[in-house]
């Protein structure tokens, strides 16, 4: 697609989805758009958009294209098990010297809402009490929906829930699988886009994992920043499997473990 052409479409889909793709990378959003044309049954953007106008269903597999909201449980076994060894101890035992009443953790990019029951069943397994707030946000709405249902989770997204949390935290039948009530009541689901909206502060953890690889590099320092100041001094931010912050210490973090910053305490 050409320039002229891709800043039409930019336009028309941030008034029909409220999604400003500025902030993606020009040349992969590009290719993503052109192989969507491509395979619907269209001929030009002017009969796409004329056609999805009035219709939200298909203007819903557009944005769940857009924003790919692939998701698992426990997605890279090993990170979780860095944050269940070496972070999540070091925070309960700061909680507990600082008095902090509890801990403040924030999936952020949450999708269909398996990282936030991943962590909310990690912190009951681990005895973190009280409960922590635990906050998951994500701009695409028909995935918090799913979120929200507390599933369908097919076979391929629990592959990394150990048998016993299966039971433990999981309605009985699967598959499909549903998390038990009493968990999702651990979570606040709550729509948010990341490069617009505010953030709440004082956070012990902020989990934003594979949201930021379409970002361009701008987007992604932004997000950093903020990502440090909605952090408390110590606090951790926690990456995806790819996703490296070449310098840390210029947004104030110091690397930690792999895929772990550490908001810096001056
Ligand atoms: C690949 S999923 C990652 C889900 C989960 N964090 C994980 O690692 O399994 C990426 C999610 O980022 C969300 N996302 C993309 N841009 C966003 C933005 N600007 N604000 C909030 N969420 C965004 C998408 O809607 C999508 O659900």
């Amino acid at each position: 697609m050409e320039r002229l052409e891709y800043e039409r479409v930019k336009a028309s889909i941030k008034t029909l989805l409220g999604i400003d793709l500025s902030y993606y990378k020009d040349e992969q959003m590009r290719r993503r758009l052109d192989s969507w044309l491509a395979r619907s049954s269209k001929a030009s953007w002017e009969d796409y958009f004329a056609w999805i106008h009035k219709d939200e269903r298909e203007q819903q597999r557009l944005r769940d294209y857009l924003t790919i909201n692939v998701s698992e449980f426990f997605r890279d076994p090993e990170r979780w098990e860095l944050l269940r060894t070496h972070v999540l101890p070091r925070l309960l035992q700061e909680q507990r010297q600082t008095h902090r009443p509890r801990l403040r953790i924030w999936s952020a990019g949450c999708s269909t809402g398996q990282e936030a029951y991943s962590l909310a069943m990690l912190c009951d397994d681990i005895g973190v009490r009280p409960a922590p707030y635990l906050l998951a946000t994500d701009l695409d709405r028909g995935a918090l929906k799913k979120a929200v249902a507390r599933g369908p989770y097919n076979v391929e997204e629990v592959r990394h829930v150990s048998p016993s949390f299966l039971q433990r935290y999981f309605e009985p039948g699967g598959p499909p699988y549903l998390v038990r009530e009493n968990l999702a009541q651990k979570v606040i689901f709550r729509e948010q886009n990341l490069l617009a909206d505010p953030f709440e502060g004082d956070f012990d953890l902020i989990v934003c994992r594979n949201v930021v690889i379409y970002f361009t590099n701008e987007a992604k320092e932004t997000l950093y920043r903020k990502f440090h100041q909605a952090l408390r001094p110590g606090g951790f931010l926690f990456l995806g499997g790819t996703e490296l912050i070449p310098h840390p210490q210029i947004y104030g973090f110091a690397s930690f473990q792999i895929s772990f910053y550490m908001k810096k305490v001056v």
